[in-house]
């Protein structure tokens, strides 16, 4: 990255392109940051280029995560910039909401109709790396009846004949279930479970229950050779998972099982339980899906549009325009306005999505279809999931630089 190449941009005028950064495998592993990510989002705050962070990962609130990171990279982020895999979920909390903006759900590889109706007051479990963490950021997005795994425990030990695993944890975060056996109309898996046996339980005994009702069977759920005979799955629980990926670049040499491995798992019971004979439903969010990338799209309109509108340094004024047009960015949801963060004549023509997983960030970047036709740009870097000795990418990247550093100098050269 050059002086010349950035400084343009600090005439506040508005660049026709911003960035979008993976986060795992890209500018940390796990808790360590890779040489240069720290460097590289400084200079581009320096210089007024907009960015936003674009994870599948999760299991904190954005504004924990947020200042989390922050302090690992050195570098300010605010949650106006920063998308991680279960954000979109809050959509479903707000009354009247019940879908996922304008981007339909059926972008976000569902097998089931975006159902409208908001889950606020609705009875949901959720789980995650901690179901106890899941809960307070389902709460603080809105939702007003949660359930964790550890409240079914304690109301009903017998229903996992095995040890537990978490004990001392499940025992100081379970409350009181709102009935003895509720009807629970919707399951998120908020991040990567830990503990897969109890968790798989669970899911499978409420996706096998009669409409959700803890406790109760039917055989008839999912069963492809009763629908369209007046069977309807109405009242079953709708599954959300917040990410797809089967791996990600943590600290060991090699990649990890993330979400996705989890996910397959399960759909292995079911289909072993259900001899194949029943889909399972299920909705995932997160990257590659169109529904992420639009939601991320707003994002960035509005950031971008604040960034310019307070001059950029003065984060105050900055963080308060950006509130107003968070809010713009809402009620426009997703079309040429949100985009562009309400920048009119100045539309944001290409955001550079630099990632490491090709399955991922790349093919979501290179078949997200914007709106505002914004060209999203894919960038894969040699520092986490993917590797040359791996073979080509499933999904063919613009280009493959070393690392996030390169990734900008690549995109700056490109931009002139
Ligand atoms: O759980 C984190 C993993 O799924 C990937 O995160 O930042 O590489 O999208 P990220
Ligand atoms: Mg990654």
């Amino acid at each position: 990255i050059t002086d010349e190449k950035a400084s343009g941009a600090s005439k506040k005028k508005a660049l026709p392109f911003a960035f979008a950064f993976d986060i795992d495998g890209v500018l940390l592993h796990v808790a360590k940051p890779i040489p240069g990510a720290s460097e590289t989002l400084t200079y581009l705050q320096q210089h007024n280029i907009p960015f936003i962070l674009l994870t599948n990962g999760g299991g904190k609130h954005e504004a924990e995560r947020v200042a989390d990171l922050s302090a690992r990279l050195g570098v300010s982020l605010s949650t106006d910039n920063f998308v991680q895999s279960h954000t979109p979920f809050q959509e479903l909390a707000r009354l009247g909401g019940g879908s996922f903006g304008s981007v339909d759900a059926a972008d976000a590889q569902s097998q089931e109709e975006n159902h409208n109706g908001s889950l606020r007051h609705k009875n949901i479990l959720v789980t995650g790396s901690d179901p106890a963490k899941s809960r307070l950021i389902a709460e603080q997005y809105g939702f007003r009846s949660v359930i964790t795994p550890a409240d079914i425990l304690a109301a009903h030990p017998s229903i996992f004949p095995f040890e537990p695993l978490l004990t001392e944890r499940y025992a100081a975060t379970a409350r009181p279930l709102p009935t003895p056996n509720p009807k629970i109309d919707a399951i998120f898996v908020f991040n990567d479970p830990r503990d897969w046996a109890l968790d798989s339980q669970l899911i499978l005994d409420l996706l096998l229950s009669e409409g959700g009702v803890l406790g109760t069977y039917s055989a008839k759920n999912g069963r492809k050779d009763l629908e369209g005979h007046g069977w309807q799955s109405d009242g079953q629980p709708r599954l959300f998972f917040s990410n797809p990926d089967l791996f990600w670049s943590a600290s060991y040499d090699l990649p990890r099982f993330g979400q996705g491995a989890f996910q397959g798992a399960l759909a292995g019971v079911w289909a072993e339980i259900t001899g194949g004979k029943a889909s399972l439903k299920s909705t995932t969010i997160g990257k590659p899906y169109a529904l992420t990338y639009a939601y991320a799209e707003r994002v960035l309109g509005a950031h971008r549009a604040a960034l310019l509108k307070s001059g950029g340094g003065d984060n105050t004024k900055k963080e308060t325009v950006e509130a107003e047009l968070q809010h713009e960015m809402q009620e426009a949801e997703g079309g040429e306005k949100a985009a562009t963060g309400g920048l009119d004549g100045n539309p944001l023509e290409r955001v550079y999505m630099v990632g490491d997983n090709p399955e991922s960030d790349i093919r979501g970047a290179n078949e997200y279809r914007s709106p505002a036709g914004t060209d999203w740009t894919s960038v894969l870097v040699r520092t986490g999931v993917w590797s040359a000795e791996r073979g080509e990418p499933k999904h063919t990247p613009r280009v493959v630089v070393d690392d996030v550093k390169a990734a900008v100098g690549w995109a700056l050269e490109r931009e002139g």
